[in-house]
């Protein structure tokens, strides 16, 4: 019986570890992909927009965030002059984009 019991608590850690590594991570895409342009914490550049206090954040729909990520915002559809490049289109899987959007929010709240 007590076998048992330590038998399964090992096999639900074990799989929640592994849930873990296959779930996508906001912050870590934010970090490998977003954060030299929009800042560590999303305070913005010289390079990019802010999400922290943005009057965009507060408005957007998931959706819209979504396809600024993976369409980007460049030529015609940019939207800001003080910056001199548009966003670029980002290659990432859909609950990569959901992740990231998430950690966004986080970082317009603070
Ligand atoms: C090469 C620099 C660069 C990188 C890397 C980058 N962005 Fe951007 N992003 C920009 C610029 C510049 C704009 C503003 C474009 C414009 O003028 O409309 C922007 C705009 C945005 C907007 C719209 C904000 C607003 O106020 O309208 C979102 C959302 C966004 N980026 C998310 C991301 C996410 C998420 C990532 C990483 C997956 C990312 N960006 C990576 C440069 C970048």
């Amino acid at each position: 019986m007590k076998k048992t019991i330590i038998g399964s608590m090992a096999l639900s850690i074990a799989l929640s570890i592994s849930g873990a590594a296959f779930a996508a991570d906001g912050p870590a895409v934010y970090k490998a992909k977003c954060a030299a342009c929009h800042g560590a914490d999303g305070q913005g550049t010289a390079m990019a927009p802010a999400f922290k206090g943005s009057e965009y954040m507060k408005t957007a729909k998931d959706a819209e965030i979504a396809d600024v990520i993976t369409k980007g915002r460049e030529g015609a559809a940019k939207k800001y002059k003080q910056f001199a490049i548009g966003m670029p289109k980002q290659a990432l899987a859909e609950d990569e984009v959901k992740a990231v959007t998430d950690h966004l929010r986080t970082l317009a709240a603070k």
